[in-house]
């Protein structure tokens, strides 16, 4: 029950707390039509739908009136008493003993059937539909998971920068903006940040949001995302697998256990995600690459996994897999360790999301060797003058140790089984879009 007046929250009511009690239900109108003397509102609180039947003999002709005028979207509260119904939608219906108006909406500019840009145009008022209100509830728990889950193994949380003096995956991709007189960049992680932080905490995680400027419209890439990165030290590329198995595992069971209604609502089964548990498949780049011959694919060693590759590796699986040793060519991040069995590949990991859906997790453990991450830097063309405070970090008691960056909406796209990315965060940003 929420504070004053008697007001429950519809959820409650469907779960069947207040059969037969007068309650009062608050939120907008969802759908309503009149028949006669009767109008049948479905309202909307945000926590679920329920009918209210309001008749004129009952309220009473002004606010019968009022009633039958009311239009989608308008705010109101409504007081009655709750039966059951097997006719009405989800069982429950409220009999209503009094209808007031808060705030009678305009037309409601969306209807059915509008092309996707009309929705994306009119998104501050999409963000109310049911679909993006089940994945936002899903997000909030996959992060209070998340969350949870580093408290209890003892990793801190820390606060990143965003604006930043240099690229930390590379300059092709960045944006950069005037920063007084100067040129700053928006973060695409806070890797290099949290790698300081470890010398200290230990075990160090954040969220932030990352900034990535491709232009690639695909439905896995944003131009901004939310990023769970996570560094620690004395932990090596198996070590962090081991990590984020179970990160991941966590998270299923719990938005599993807590949000059974809105997963049902996108097509997801609930047990699927309790099905998914430590420990995840690990096979190496070269293992893949085998895969996707024997698929029949025409890939050649060396080149990076895109949406097509990782399509064909995931759909037939449930649970998510591990791809490590990528080879330098395809994974190129200059700080990722090389491998010692094998220098052509480099010791990081992939998780990629079943069904398709492909990576959610980037990983390494990272190269603690000063002069190895200069010639990576200058290979690569950057300026080693602009990462001197990171080369700091291997002068002065540089440890073994490796981190991951997990992308929110990846995951919240597999968990939601999202055809785009974009529906797995309200405002979404790309290459087209930054409005509203
Ligand atoms: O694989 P990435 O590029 O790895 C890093 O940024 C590392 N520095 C992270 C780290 O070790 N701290 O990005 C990590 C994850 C990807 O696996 C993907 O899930 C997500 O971030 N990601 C994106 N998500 C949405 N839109 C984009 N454009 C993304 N680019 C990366
Ligand atoms: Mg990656």
């Amino acid at each position: 029950m929420e504070p004053g007046d008697g007001v429950v929250l519809i959820s409650d009511i469907l779960g069947g707390e207040h059969v037969e009690k007068d309650v009062t239900v608050r939120g907008w109108i969802y759908r309503i039509r009149s028949s006669g003397s009767i109008v049948f509102a479905v309202v909307r609180d945000g926590t679920g739908n329920i009918q209210a039947t309001i008749k004129k003999n009952v309220v009473g002709d002004e606010e019968f009136e009022k009633a039958s005028q009311t239009l989608v979207e308008s705010s109101v509260k409504i007081t009655g008493t709750v039966a059951e119904d097997e006719r009405a939608p989800g069982g429950y219906e409220l009999k209503a003993s009094n209808f007031s108006l808060i705030h009678m909406a305009e037309p409601f500019p969306i209807t059915k059937d509008q092309s996707e840009e009309f929705l994306l145009d009119k998104r501050h008022l999409w963000v109310r539909s049911q679909k993006l209100t089940s994945v936002m509830r899903v997000k909030a728990t996959l992060l209070s998971a998340a969350r949870e889950w580093f408290e209890k193994e003892g990793w801190v949380e820390v606060t990143p920068p965003i604006l930043s003096a240099s690229a930390g995956e590379g300059g092709s991709t960045v944006f950069g903006l005037k920063y007084f007189g100067k040129t700053a960049f928006l973060a695409q992680t806070a890797q290099l940040h949290l790698e300081a932080l470890i010398f200290s905490l230990d075990k160090v995680y954040s969220l932030t949001p990352s900034f990535r400027a491709e232009k690639s419209r695909t439905p896995r890439h944003l131009t901004e995302f939310w990023h769970l990165e996570g560094e620690a030290a004395w932990v090596d590329n198996e070590g962090n697998m081991d990590v984020h198995e179970q990160l991941i595992s966590h998270m299923c069971q719990v938005v599993a256990e807590k949000n059974k209604a809105q997963l049902r609502e996108l097509g997801r089964d609930p047990t699927i995600l309790e099905a998914i548990t430590p420990p995840f498949d690990r096979i190496t780049y070269s293992d893949a690459v085998d895969m996707l011959h024997d698929k029949g694919m025409d890939f050649t060693w060396g080149d990076d996994f895109g949406t097509v590759e990782e399509r064909l590796l995931t759909e037939d699986l449930v649970s998510p897999m591990f791809v490590k040793n990528y080879p330098k060519s395809a994974k190129a991040a200059f700080y990722m360790k090389e491998n010692p069995d094998d220098t052509t590949t480099v010791l990081c990991s992939d998780l990629l999301a079943p069904e398709g859906y492909g990576e959610i997790i980037g990983a390494s453990e990272r190269e603690v060797e000063n002069h190895t991450l200069i010639d990576r830097l200058l290979e690569q063309g950057a300026d080693p003058d602009n990462y001197e405070w990171y080369l700091d970090l291997r002068k002065y008691g540089s440890v073994p140790h490796s981190g991951f960056g997990i992308g929110i909406e990846r995951v919240v796209r597999w968990i939601c089984r999202l055809d785009h990315i974009r529906d797995a965060v309200p405002f979404p940003r790309t290459p087209s879009r930054f409005y509203p």
